[in-house]
């Protein structure tokens, strides 16, 4: 996995048909998608389940380009290693989800992922800085975490802020909900690269999705009419 701030397409496989994953994914990949996002849910840190590690690692030889899984627990540690395991290659855990952040990102470094670090609407950008020297990405949530379909909030200060504080160091900037052809030129002009998209791409036609990517990246490049 090498490093660029160009745009990159993360669909996220919660709006997919879960009784054919493995298509869904060939399909997005087919049409263009750079990352495949995997929303993983406890119906404790968020109001939802979705699906675990078992699902995860069923679904990484379907997965050509990178898996970037979004954690949505609470504990994490306990789980790194399953996650690990499935072949996750970006894990990324809520600031929100427990005491001891230093320590969770350490030790999906250490597990040989890269480590990602998530903040929801209502956290303030200065809660990532203190993290970003063991950070490989940060997500901002436009939307509260746990349901695809939700509207977009507009976070445009708080990834302007964090684009600032991460200056040149090899940091992704991802935002993840609500993401569409209308939103995603917000947060790509306030400095995100990987903007994960649900509803926007899946769903209907599998023969569209190549449009529907086309549509966010172009739209989040400045191209879109
Ligand atoms: C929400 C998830 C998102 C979700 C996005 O908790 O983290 O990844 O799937 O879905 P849309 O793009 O429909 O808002
Ligand atoms: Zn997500």
């Amino acid at each position: 996995m090498t490093f660029d701030r160009a745009v990159k397409i993360a669909p996220s496989i919660l709006a997919a048909d879960f009784a054919q994953l493995g298509a869904e994914i060939r399909a997005a990949e087919g049409a263009g998608a750079d990352w495949m996002h995997l929303d993983v849910m406890d119906g404790h840190f968020v109001p939802n389940l979705s699906f675990g590690p078992a699902v995860c690692a069923a679904l990484r030889p379907h997965i050509r380009t990178v898996m970037d899984v979004h954690l949505m627990i609470a504990p994490v540690d306990p789980l790194i290693t399953a996650f690990a395991d499935a072949g996750a290659d970006v894990l990324t855990a809520h600031v929100e989800a427990g005491p001891h952040p230093h320590r969770t990102l350490q030790a999906i470094r250490g597990a040989g992922m890269r480590a990602g670090l998530a903040l929801n609407p209502g956290t303030p950008a200065a809660a990532a800085e203190p993290l970003l020297e063991l950070c490989d990405l940060v997500l901002v949530m436009t939307v509260n975490p746990g349901f695809g379909g939700q509207s977009f909030l507009d976070q445009t200060a708080k990834i302007a802020a964090l684009r600032g504080m991460i200056g040149d160091r090899p940091i992704h900037l991802e935002v993840d909900g609500g993401i569409g052809p209308e939103t995603a030129p917000k947060a790509a002009q306030a400095g995100a690269d990987v903007l994960v998209a649900g509803s926007a791409v899946f769903g209907g036609d599998p023969d569209d999705y190549a449009a529907r990517i086309g549509a966010i990246r172009a739209a989040a490049e400045g191209t879109w009419t």
